[in-house]
């Protein structure tokens, strides 16, 4: 309803102090994800803003967080990092995480898809992927919960410190047994590199945790539980598992898991959609809103496997575009076909309207399926 009315807002923010842009439709969203002059260093933003935020600098100050030329500069050492040739070496581990994680589950039984699967793969494969011992996984999974939840901002700020210290030593216990993980990669990276401080491998490492499984846990869910609300398409999927990589990208725009915001800032008076923005105004891009735009996706609220929805927002846009896309849709993949393997009468087990869907600011995703 917001987006009809007008795809790009200024609303007042900060108790009506401030205006804030918020921008729905989906050509002005691509436009704002795009456009140098929206920047992503928030760290800078709120330091102007006089925030007393105490975030751990390398929570705080992520590739996610920088602008050209850092980020060109991270982004470029973290995709060479995280290689194709990573995501399918870990295929087969994936699909043993997702077979050992259903096995607990009879065909009959009542189960919690979000408590059972969706939670905990993304940990143990982001974990696994950046050789984070089994032993540390909880602590890493509550603190990036209390990072994602932007709750108190003591908490947040905490869960900000333990994070960017346990890495630390995780860094340190590496260099004096070197594996093969991806975060060994980028040890290596630095070694003899004056581009990359001590500072940004931490802050890397710790993106890298952090975005790689809130996200995919809100994606696995809100994909189930997409296909349970249309018979049609999960049966489609049932009789033809083949094409699910397919059918992901038409999932994730349905609906996306970084829905409701994805924040810049202009740095200079600038126009988006036919409206004036001036300096230093925050801007949030509702990536969950461009993707029902009827303009690019007919019959927006409808989930149709056939239409080509490539070219939705659920990943971003522009130069912060995800690096773990790959990942995320062979997670997505290798779950669906596992559970519309071994559950193929698989249905919801209380009304869609029933359902609780978590609290948080950022990302959409069901406190349980
Ligand atoms: C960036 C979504 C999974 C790592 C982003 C952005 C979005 C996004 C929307 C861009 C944000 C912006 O421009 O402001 C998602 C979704 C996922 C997912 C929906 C799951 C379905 C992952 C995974 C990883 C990951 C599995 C890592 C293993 C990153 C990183 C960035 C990023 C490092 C920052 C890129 C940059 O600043 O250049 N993600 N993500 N994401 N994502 Fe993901």
């Amino acid at each position: 309803a917001l987006r009809s009315a007008c795809p790009v807002q200024l609303r007042p923010v900060d108790s009506g102090k401030r205006p804030g842009c918020l921008v729905l439709g989906y050509a002005e969203a691509r436009e704002a994800l795009a456009d140098a002059r929206f920047s992503k260093d928030t760290a800078a933003f709120f330091e102007g803003s006089g925030s007393r935020r105490r975030l751990h600098p390398a929570v705080g100050r992520t590739m996610l967080a920088s602008d050209p030329p850092r980020h060109t500069r991270l982004r470029k050492l973290v995709t060479r990092a995280f290689t194709t040739g990573a995501v399918a070496e870990l295929r087969p581990f994936i699909a043993r995480v997702a077979d050992e994680l259903l096995e607990r589950w009879s065909p009959g039984e009542r189960f919690d898809f979000v408590a059972g699967l969706a939670v905990p793969l993304p940990v143990i494969v982001i974990c696994e992927l950046l050789g984070v011992p089994e032993s540390d996984r909880a602590d890493v999974r509550r603190w990036s919960a209390e990072l994602f939840a932007a709750g108190e901002p003591d908490v947040v700020d905490r869960a900000s410190h333990a994070m960017a210290d346990y890495m630390t030593d995780l860094i340190t216990a590496k260099r004096l047994h070197p594996g093969e993980s991806l975060l060994d990669r980028l040890i290596a990276a630095r070694a003899g590199n004056e581009e990359l401080s001590e500072d940004e491998l931490v802050s890397l490492a710790v993106l890298l945790l952090v975005a790689g499984h809130e996200t995919t846990t809100n994606f696995l869910g809100n994909a189930l539980l997409a296909l349970l609300r249309h018979p049609a398409a999960l049966g489609r999927l049932r009789d033809d598992p083949d094409g699910i990589p397919a059918a992901l990208d038409e999932l994730l725009r349905f609906d996306p898991p970084v829905s409701t915001a994805t924040f810049r800032f202009s740095t200079e008076a600038l126009t988006l959609g036919g409206v004036e923005i001036s300096a230093g105004v925050p801007v949030q891009v509702a990536l969950g809103a461009a993707n029902r735009d009827p303009e690019p996706f007919p019959a927006p609220d409808l989930l149709d496997l056939d239409r080509d929805a490539t070219s939705h927002l659920a990943f971003g846009h522009g130069i912060h575009r995800c690096v773990g896309a790959p990942l995320a849709k062979a997670e997505g993949e290798i779950v669906l076909r596992a559970v519309l393997h071994r559950f193929p009468g698989i249905r919801l087990a209380v009304p869609p309207e029933r359902l609780e869907w978590r609290r948080t600011r950022l990302v959409r995703g069901l406190a349980a399926l």
